[in-house]
């Protein structure tokens, strides 16, 4: 296993920094609420002083980190960035991940072929170097599939086989990547460098056939066996992977997202069904047709087995994926993990739908130590929820020391962990997406990526007793989801003064999304305007990546017009200063992005280009009606793509 020690990949430092104070000074919140941040800046004299204490490397032109001109919005079928920069495809979707099949424009491969192919619809990924910035693993999510355009005649005559290979499609990819004239690192990096190592011993496809194994306190508990699994131990893949995290120990998580779409329940749902969204109608996927274990009336355990973090180590090809259920279950966005000042980590996770939670894992035992001994770190510790205050945070322990918990036990709480967070009155928030942390300081930034039902009549909250639907709350207004109907979304971040397992936090809205020249969108970015804010990434350098998901049937139509393709922004974190740096092409999310350690190169998720703006399954008669991205008028389908992205100088991107 390769270790990943520098660059960002933890943050052990302790040190107060000039970002965490130059954050908290530019705070409006806290200048005016005497909250834990105003002592530390009484005593750092001023915004001037701050700012010219920066760290050299930190200035860019002048002092803003964002060097490039910010591009306008567009509607192109391409990928715009700003001049000076170079962007290329590095695999797309049916291209095969180590020496095996190619794509057949006409959706044609097999099941057995796709199993072997990048998957659908890439999202979450991390860069793991192997020699630092020049070779290295990707590993991506697929996070689902359009099965209109999966197959050469749609989801016409559904068989098995279809089934066989939407599952395919869908998982983790795991490639090896590498410049091809990486011996000379003086000059200027090029994306026409970047290529996929084909064989490669790492290269892999987990996907929803993959066997996993189940870890931690809930494995073995009667609800996770099923007729095929009567120890609740094992379960067969890992399904719509949002976003992602990576340990200090070199492994990636994978975070299942939407499970809950895959399942049929004809009869009555029960309350955990309920919250989690089992349905009569799924998502439409016709799995259950052909695979009993999608039909809920007849394997009622089978949707309790997703929804959890999915731990992989990219490093050992033999390695089989690990569902760590100390970390809930839930539609989980992503796994965000820092180091705490006595080796313990912590995790930060979002559950993606409306009306739902932060959370954070704190680990029992040290990493290094829990590793020594053979255990995981994720396996035991204590998992919170967020309450928000006006001015400061709290984590509330979701244990069954709770006062709201005593008649459940641990496992209650991990596989029903929404209608625990329901029962200690945490705060619902308006769809949580990623969350990073700054690289040099205590802060933690997550995107809130919209609500439509925030403030709508009559209000309404998830019960304490946790039998609310999923997503049907109308929550009021809240300090921090202020806005009624918030279709763009906004940015927060919270920070502590000594470390991060401190139970109490002060907290801040980074921006409120919109059209900042708009007023009635009352917006706060200071830049290019955006909404739906949904990846967030920050680089070694603290600047700030912002990637939109504005749903396809509102892109550029509704609240959104005028806001063109859905795009990436970088901010940076001192001024706020927000430039447009990327726009993707028609119908798509630009979703996923990492940089190598030199942040000379970055790595960019394209999803679901041409996706229909009715949510209906793609068109296989037409599927380049609504895009043609990548291949073009060669090409037979719109593919989503991992894009490599360069500066043409050799400069850090954004510089
Ligand atoms: Fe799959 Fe929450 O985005
Ligand atoms: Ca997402
Ligand atoms: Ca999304």
């Amino acid at each position: 296993m390769s270790m990943i020690d520098d660059d960002g990949i933890s943050n052990p430092s302790n040190n107060p920094t000039f970002e965490e104070i130059a954050t908290a000074r530019l705070s409006r919140r806290q200048f005016l609420a005497g909250s834990a941040g105003v002592g530390t800046l009484a005593a750092t004299g001023g915004i001037g002083t701050l700012l010219s204490a920066m760290p050299a490397e930190a200035g860019g032109r002048g002092h803003s980190l964002l060097g490039f001109a910010g591009i306008d919005v567009t509607s192109a079928d391409a990928v715009t960035i700003p001049p000076g920069y170079t962007a290329k495809v590095l695999i797309a979707w049916g291209d095969p991940v180590s020496a095996g099949p190619v794509f057949k424009q006409d959706a044609s491969n097999t099941a057995a072929e796709q199993a072997q192919q990048w998957g659908m619809h890439n999202d979450g990924l991390v860069y793991f170097p192997i020699r630092g910035s020049r070779r290295g693993l990707i590993v991506q999510n697929h996070e689902y599939t359009d099965d209109g355009l999966l197959f050469t005649d749609g989801v016409a005559n559904w068989t098995a086989d279809k089934t066989a290979k939407s599952l395919a499609a869908h998982g983790v990819g795991i490639i090896e990547v590498k410049r091809a004239r990486d011996d000379d690192h003086r000059r200027g990096d090029n994306p026409r460098d970047w290529e996929v190592v084909r064989p490669s011993k790492y290269a892999r496809r987990i996907t929803g056939m993959t066997p996993c194994s189940i870890g931690g306190p809930a494995a073995g508990d009667d609800r996770l066996k099923t007729s095929a699994d009567p120890t609740g131990t094992e379960v067969l893949g890992t399904l719509n992977n949002c976003a992602m995290g990576y340990t200090p120990w070199g492994t990636y998580l994978a975070c299942e997202e939407n499970f809950n779409g895959y399942f049929r329940k004809t009869g009555a749902q029960t309350s955990m069904e309920k919250r989690y969204g089992i349905t009569a109608a799924g998502f439409g996927y016709l799995w259950h047709t052909t695979d009993t274990r999608f039909n809920v009336d007849l394997e009622p355990h089978e949707p309790n087995r997703f929804g959890w973090v999915t731990e992989i180590d990219p490093f050992d090809p033999d390695s089989k994926p690990v569902k760590r259920t100390a970390l809930g279950r839930m539609k989980h966005e992503g796994a965000w993990v820092q180091v705490a000042r006595d080796g313990r980590v912590v995790v930060y996770m979002g559950d993606d739908e409306r009306n739902e939670y932060i959370y954070r894992f704190v680990s029992k035992h040290r990493w290094r130590k829990a590793l020594r001994r053979g255990k995981s770190p994720l396996d035991e510790g204590t998992l919170y929820v967020a309450k928000f205050h006006e001015t400061y945070g709290e984590w509330i322990a979701l244990t069954p020391d709770h006062p709201a918990l005593s008649n459940w036990t641990l496992a209650d709480i991990l596989i029903n962990t929404r209608s625990a967070a329901d029962a200690v009155g945490a705060t619902m928030m308006d769809r949580p997406e990623w969350i990073d942390t700054m690289p040099r300081s205590l802060t933690a930034i997550a995107t809130l990526t919209n609500n439509s039902r925030r403030g709508s009549n009559p209000p309404s909250s998830n019960l304490p007793d946790g039998s609310t639907s999923a997503g049907s709350a109308r929550p009021p207004l809240d300090d921090a989801n202020p806005r009624a109907n918030n279709v763009y979304g906004h940015i927060i971040t919270w920070s502590y003064r000594q470390d991060w397992t401190e139970n109490t936090f002060s907290w801040d809205f980074f921006a409120l999304a919109g059209d900042p020249v708009n007023v009635a969108h009352g917006s706060t970015i200071l830049g290019d305007k955006y909404g739906s804010p949904d990846g967030i990434y920050v680089a070694p350098s603290s600047r700030i990546w912002i990637q939109t998901d504005v749903s396809t049937p509102t892109i550029n139509a509704g609240a959104y017009a005028g806001f063109g393709n859905n795009q990436m922004l970088c901010a940076d974190p001192y001024s706020k200063e927000t430039r447009r740096f990327l726009v993707g092409p028609s119908q798509c999310e630009v979703t996923g992005v990492f940089v190598t350690p030199n942040e000379r190169t970055m790595f960019v998720g394209i999803q679901h280009p041409g996706e229909r703006p009715d949510d209906l399954p793609g068109d296989p008669d037409n599927p380049k009606q609504f895009s043609a991205w990548p291949d073009g008028a060669a090409g037979g389908r719109p593919r989503s793509s991992l894009v490599v992205i360069t500066k043409d100088d050799g400069g850090e991107i954004g510089s």
